[in-house]
């Protein structure tokens, strides 16, 4: 029997390329990310099976012209790159990496709230310019979060996982979500949107993006948020109205904002970039070494099971027949 054609669009950390050699022919990527749908299309060519980015548009001109793809393993818990309802009618299973990412997703988001409510980005600029004259009473003051309430939008795993870290820090949790959970966990007071952005100090982004998320957080949104509050994002970049984001900031309504994720990756708005009250950092949601090795290792699991005939661990799409 011929063995199985896998096509990974980048070179993996951990034992995901082992694995996948051990029973499959494997065509990797060692250039640039594949960002054109031609491309993409020339490199999976006749594979049965494609490990993808984040960066892979796995369109439906992509899935018609690959007919022998069986399995669309995305290396990422988020899947806006692959067209679901194209995968579903041309019976091609999507899986994505769930679980392995939540906890260095939250660590990260925590992270920016730190650094956004304590100026961390602008305290650093500032020493390195060398400004540090001493220790100084009323030297880059931040906001105190203890007492208040963060707002969690989308309590699905990682907004779960922030919610469980937000009693470390003394704030209390309330979350939005398409509906209200009979047993939240870590339980939190549900609210609609509208109110959890006017009572929030601090908002934190967790949904998936699609039709209904795009802009979800647009200037009338904004301008509800109390005046000094703060936006963090390491969901999806097009969930804010980037340009409304900068108005608002400039008009000098929110306190700032934390930014992993950007509307137009990877260009950032310029009216960002200038920014003291901003911090900026490049898509890192996931980054650790260990994370980045189990989630390429459960992309390949879920890859190698479809094409042993099997369920694979975390599916997005099922073929129909299945
Ligand atoms: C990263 O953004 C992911 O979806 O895993």
């Amino acid at each position: 029997m011929t063995p199985h054609r896998v096509a990974v669009t980048s070179e993996l950390p951990g034992k995901a390329v082992e694995w996948l050699e051990a029973g499959c022919r494997i065509h990797l990527n060692s250039g640039p990310q594949i960002t054109d749908e031609d491309e993409l299309i020339a490199f999976i060519g006749a594979a049965d099976a494609v490990l993808t980015l984040l960066a892979n548009p796995v369109t439906d001109l992509v899935l018609a012209a690959c007919p022998r793809l069986r399995v669309v393993g995305n290396c990422a818990v988020g899947f806006d790159n692959i067209d679901l309802d194209a995968a579903r009618r041309r019976g091609v299973w999507v899986t994505n990496t769930p679980d392995v990412l939540t906890d260095a997703t939250a660590d990260l988001t925590w992270g920016l709230i730190l650094a956004v409510t304590r100026r961390l980005g602008e305290a650093e600029r500032f020493l390195r310019e060398r400004r540090f004259r001493g220790w100084a009473l009323d030297m880059l003051l931040g906001s105190a979060i203890q007492g208040r309430q963060l707002g969690v939008v989308g309590y699905g795993r990682i907004g779960r996982a922030v919610a469980r870290r937000a009693g470390g820090f003394g704030m209390s949790v309330a979350y939005t979500d398409v509906e209200e959970h009979s047993n939240p966990d870590p339980p939190a007071t549900f609210m609609a949107l509208e109110q959890l952005l006017s009572t929030s100090h601090v908002v934190s982004l967790h949904a998936p993006l699609n039709k209904e998320t795009r802009h979800l957080l647009d200037e009338p949104r904004f301008r509800l948020m109390p005046p000094g509050a703060f936006l963090v994002n390491t969901a999806r970049g097009p969930l804010v109205d980037e340009a409304a984001l900068v108005r608002v900031l400039e008009e000098g309504h929110l306190g700032g904002a934390g930014l992993d994720v950007y509307e137009n990756e990877p260009e950032i708005h310029p009216g960002l970039l200038g920014r003291e009250d901003v911090v900026l950092i490049p898509h890192l949601g996931s980054a650790t070494v260990e994370t980045r090795a189990a989630m390429a290792e459960l992309a390949a699991t879920n890859i190698l099971a479809v094409l042993n005939g099997e369920e694979p661990p975390t599916p997005v799409v099922r073929p129909a027949d299945h």
